[in-house]
């Protein structure tokens, strides 16, 4: 076995390059830009934050609210622990590889590809914890429930024993002297992508375990699962595996996620175009459905179409076509992904749902406005890309407490944001036959709309974004918060209101109210909550830089409790990670913010090479779940040849690597987090 070095490689193995190729942006994006560039003379981007940040403030001093912060904040740092405040312990549960089911294989580096799939998969990312009782995403039991995790993406050098001793870097794959792979270490990183949905409970002292229970299961890169909404069936979905185009299998790269008000889980899938590889010399033969997405052109990013198997298990992620139609090739892999997938995690035999009206992209998490009976569900979700949107969901049929399902995201219409200089906004539908989208500009139908979600969103002139990762809805004021986690592609010229940093190294969080404060509105104000960097180049929401209680870069997951603490967790990248000017915020971490006062503190720290992704809480609040996925990717391939790790987080005995784990956070008076 030699390593490779996938050509294409991003700088960050959860990231993905740039795939709007529209330079051009559209006329509104002119206009706005040189409007930007009139604030730029009258005084620069302080001028025109200052007048965003005033309401914030201006709240606190009229009302006086309780503080909601009452923890004192910890400082960075860049040990390889995890740090909380005075007051809070922390436990590692289900690190990467527990065993949940089936057999329960015990963790070792040995365990095979199925095993994988009877364990907790790698790289956790969000998650939400269900109260046993199984009646509503946050009410019930707070010492006994689902969990259910999402596992973004794999680091395969610590996946299998074949590459102990090789000089692999984060995302390089053991292969043979002809560049192939071993089907079972295929099989093994497909099954360690995905979903684990398992039984936790706590005991009389406080300590969480797994429980063994019918309901534990994994939903891998192999699971089958049903397409639902108006792509399903459609001639673009139809492959060798699925005739008729209503079915796919699996899931890859779920990054965050989403709960309905009917308590099913939502699992997103963020970069998953990567995965492909069309290996058709001639671009003008790739369909836009594969270019506008980034799928690769010379190597996948596992190369997992380069198994040693001639199974269609492996051969679907070449997407070339051979030119004898979509039973003979995988030419249409590739379209069964990109999608929100909804699953009940009580029902051990649900099969997932590809919930496909709400858009194909690089859907990073979906939330949810509270809902209210009578009214449409309304849900958000952002494309985590550079320039890429934010859009969202509005269903057709009113919400019914009593009768609501998954139907309610089959029939609705999909929008996308556009974010004017003014402080306004509009919600443009994606809709086929309104305004641009129709056949004289190349849109078909409504499921041609939406594969092809990220091409209609060009063609109304949505605003292209700075990377948009989480969401969060304010559960009090209905208030909506995204993370923008960087853009350092962002040039002087494409700078606007929104996204008011060229080469945006920091990131910043943008926050909206919909008209009326009615969440069906087609009109909405923005501002921008903060713009997160180094003392020199930020700002709080009074306009004071960031301090070093709360210094903090790359914002990423992002979350209300239900008393409307915003918690704000970061994702600097691998290669930036403690170097440079990105030293000063030290390992990732996460922050909390009360959106009322302004106040923000540092509330965890985590260790060596990971980032601070998932949270969720108990009912009671009193006990708080992050992950730490990651840990001691900062590893190079030298020192990983040598057994050099530059992190052995959660420190568990006898275990060789660094592995991604859940963290439990209790306070040591019992009380609610944050307080
Ligand atoms: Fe998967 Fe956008 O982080
Ligand atoms: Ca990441
Ligand atoms: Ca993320
Ligand atoms: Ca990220």
């Amino acid at each position: 076995m030699t390593p490779s070095k996938p050509p294409q490689r991003p700088a960050d193995c959860g990231d993905e390059p740039i795939s709007n190729p529209s330079k051009n942006p559209p006329f509104s994006r002119i206009l706005n830009s040189r409007l930007k560039r009139r604030h730029v003379l009258i005084g620069g981007l302080s001028a025109a934050v200052a007048v965003l940040f005033s309401r914030p403030v201006l709240k606190s001093l009229l009302s006086d609210p309780p503080a909601k912060l009452g923890f004192n904040p910890i400082p960075v740092s860049d040990a390889d622990t995890l740090i909380v405040p005075d007051g809070y312990r922390a436990q590692p549960l289900i690190p990467w590889g527990e065993p949940i089911s089936g057999t329960y294989p015990v963790y070792d580096l040995d365990n095979s590809g199925e095993d994988q799939g009877m364990q907790i998969g790698q790289h956790h990312d969000g998650m939400h914890f269900f109260p046993i009782e199984g009646q509503s995403p946050d009410a019930g039991s707070s010492q006994d429930g689902l969990l259910v995790v999402n596992h973004e993406y794999i680091e395969p050098r610590f996946l299998h024993s074949a590459a102990v001793g090789q000089p692999l870097g984060a995302g390089d794959v053991p292969v043979n002297a002809a560049g192939r792979r071993d089907p079972d270490q295929v099989l093994k990183e497909m099954n360690a992508h995905g979903i684990s949905i398992v039984r936790i409970s706590a005991s009389d002292n406080g300590t969480w375990s797994v429980v063994m229970d019918p309901r534990n299961r994994r939903l891998t890169a192999v699971t089958p699962m049903e397409v639902s909404g108006p792509v399903r069936g459609a001639d673009v979905l139809k492959t060798r595996y699925s005739r008729d185009g209503t079915r796919t299998r699996g899931t890859l790269n779920n990054c965050s996620n989403g709960v309905t008000p009917w308590n099913t889980y939502l699992f997103c899938e963020e970069n998953w175009a990567a995965y492909f590889r069309n290996g058709d010399p001639d671009p003008a033969r790739h369909p836009r459905e594969q270019t506008r997405y980034g799928v690769r052109t010379e190597r996948s990013r596992y190369s997992w179409d380069q198994a040693t198997s001639d199974d269609d298990l492996y051969r679907r992620f070449d997407v070339s076509s051979r030119g004898d139609g979509p039973e003979e090739d995988y030419r249409n892999e590739a379209n069964g992904f990109g999608w929100v997938v909804e699953v009940n995690p009580f029902d051990p035999n649900d099969v997932p749902k590809k919930r496909t009206a709400l858009g194909r992209f690089a859907h990073e998490g979906v939330i949810f406005q509270p809902a209210i009976p009578g009214q449409p569900v309304v849900c958000y979700s952002g494309d985590d890309a550079r320039f890429e949107y934010i859009y969202k969901y509005v269903s057709t049929d009113p919400y019914d407490p009593a009768t609501a399902a998954g139907d309610l995201l089959d029939r609705g219409r999909l929008y996308v944001a556009r974010f004017n200089e003014d402080g306004t906004g509009v919600w443009l539908p994606l809709v086929f036959g309104e305004g641009t989208l129709t056949p004289e500009n190349g849109f078909a139908s409504q499921a041609d709309v939406l594969v092809n979600t990220r091409t209609a969103a060009d063609a109304v002139g949505a605003t292209p974004m700075d990377r948009p990762e989480w969401g969060a809805v304010d559960p009090n004021s209905r208030e909506v918060y995204f993370t923008l986690t960087n853009n350092t592609d962002r040039t002087e010229e494409q700078v606007d209101a929104a996204n008011p940093r060229s080469r945006n190294t920091w990131g910043h969080i943008i926050r909206w109210r919909e008209s009326g404060n009615n969440p069906t509105a087609t009109e909405f104000e923005w501002d921008l909550f903060v713009l997160a960097g180094s003392p020199r180049n930020s700002r709080q929401p009074d306009g004071t830089p960031l301090t070093d209680s709360n210094l903090f870069a790359a914002p990423d997951g992002l979350w209300f409790d239900r008393d409307s603490r915003l918690w704000i967790q970061t994702d600097i990248s691998e290669g930036l990670l403690n170097r440079g000017e990105y030293a000063q915020f030290g390992n990732n971490q996460m922050v909390v913010a009360d959106p009322e006062t302004g106040d923000i503190r540092r509330f965890l720290t985590g260790p060596i090479g990971q980032e601070i992704t998932g949270v969720t809480m108990t009912p009671d609040q009193r006990t708080l779940f992050v992950n730490v996925q990651h840990p001691g990717s900062t590893t190079t391939a030298d020192e990983f040849a040598a057994g050099r790790l530059t992190s052995g987080w959660p420190h568990l005995p006898a275990h060789r690597y660094p592995r991604s784990a859940t963290v439990v956070i209790t306070k040591l008076d019992g009380g609610v987090i944050g307080t």
